[in-house]
């Protein structure tokens, strides 16, 4: 078997992926990468697995594919939806030319790709509750733009080149090891934090918001399992609808207090990421990923809550103490 290289690998979702994939395949075998140094207290692999790759140099991408004989990216780097609504030409850089530069490398060098599409690739004229796999995909912010088009591109990737490129529209995702890389979901992990250090949490959606999200440790399971399938049955390469619960901050907040009894919620809503979320599905049908390679969760909201609560009690404690001044 030839090598796996992540791209965006010290980020919420490669924080995961990588132990699952050096688990499954051996941690010889995964190349982690990033724009960002290897962190100091690197849990995610030895130092001669890292790679220094910045996914807009496309000679970077192309090099570490050959010196490394990789024969399958994870192309994770990208800026998520809120950071890229705040700077969406650099948005556009990473996300479309990253990928754009990450495909040709594979061509070159014939190897599969995985690409994590979003509910961002839809916008406010899809239907919003169960949401098909195949409908209209008009999305009208910076961040669904790239999802939609790296679908696309993906798909001529394949057509045209032959290339295996398979993807999912992941939803919001839940995960303890790494915070969230600036995304409209990311009160769904914060909201753990603060529960556990305050017993309040302020949310910048609205009660009602309800999005899809899923526990990472399906997540990352979702994406080895995409890859590994058989490529006979795929219908819908780029990308498949995967969901596990369709939930909103009050479902979120009523969840918790049943193990945190004092914890309270209240809304402070943020203008720019509500209008995100008010423009993705409710809920979606990922009836196609059951069919085609058997996708099913193993997390719901009570049992993700239950298993976040108690693997962050074991390091959040009490509020945050003040740092101390600098001398
Ligand atoms: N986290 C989610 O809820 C979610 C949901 C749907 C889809 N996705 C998609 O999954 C992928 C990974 O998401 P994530 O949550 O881990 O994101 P993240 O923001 O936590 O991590 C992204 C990583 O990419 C790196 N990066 C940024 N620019 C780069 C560049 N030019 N070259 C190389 N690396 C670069 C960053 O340093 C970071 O480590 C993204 O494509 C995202 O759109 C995430």
């Amino acid at each position: 078997m030839r090598n796996i290289l992540v791209t965006g690998a010290f980020g919420q979702i490669g924080s995961e992926l990588i132990p699952a994939l050096q688990q499954r395949y051996g941690a010889a075998q995964i190349i982690v990468s990033d724009i960002r140094m290897i962190p100091l207290q690197a849990h995610i692999g030895a130092e001669q697995s890292y790679e220094h790759v910045d996914c807009t140099q496309p000679q970077q991408i192309l090099e570490v594919v050959r010196r490394r004989d990789i024969g399958t990216i994870y192309h994770l780097a990208a800026l998520l939806s809120a950071v890229a609504e705040e700077r969406p030409h650099l948005a556009w850089s990473i996300n479309m030319g990253g990928l754009y530069n990450v495909l040709e490398a594979a061509r070159q060098c014939q190897c599969r790709v995985f690409f994590p599409s979003s509910i961002g690739a839809f916008g406010p004229s899809t239907p919003r509750d169960h949401t098909p796999q195949v409908t209209v995909q008009r999305p009208t912010t910076m961040y669904g733009v790239t999802k939609a088009a790296g679908e696309l591109l993906c798909d001529y990737y394949a057509a045209r080149f032959g290339l295996d490129v398979r993807g999912l529209r992941l939803p919001g995702l839940i995960s303890y090891v790494a915070p969230p890389g600036g995304g409209t979901t990311d009160y769904a992990v914060e909201i753990f934090y603060q529960a556990l250090r305050y017993r309040h949490y302020r949310c910048f959606l609205g009660p009602a918001t309800r999005l899809d999200m899923m526990y990472m440790p399906d997540a990352s399971r979702a994406m080895i399992e995409l890859m590994e399938a058989d490529g006979g049955p795929l219908r819908h390469r780029n990308a498949y609808n995967v969901t596990a619960m369709s939930i909103s901050p009050e479902d979120l907040a009523g969840e918790i207090r049943r193990h945190i009894p004092g914890f309270a919620i209240d809304y402070q809503v943020d203008p720019v990421r509500q209008s995100i979320a008010d423009s993705w599905p409710r809920s979606l049908d990922d009836s196609a990923a059951r069919e085609d390679w058997g996708w099913a969760p193993r997390f719901d909201l009570a049992t993700m809550t239950a298993d976040m609560l108690a693997r962050l009690s074991e390091t959040v404690t009490g509020p945050e103490r003040p740092r101390p001044e600098a001398s």
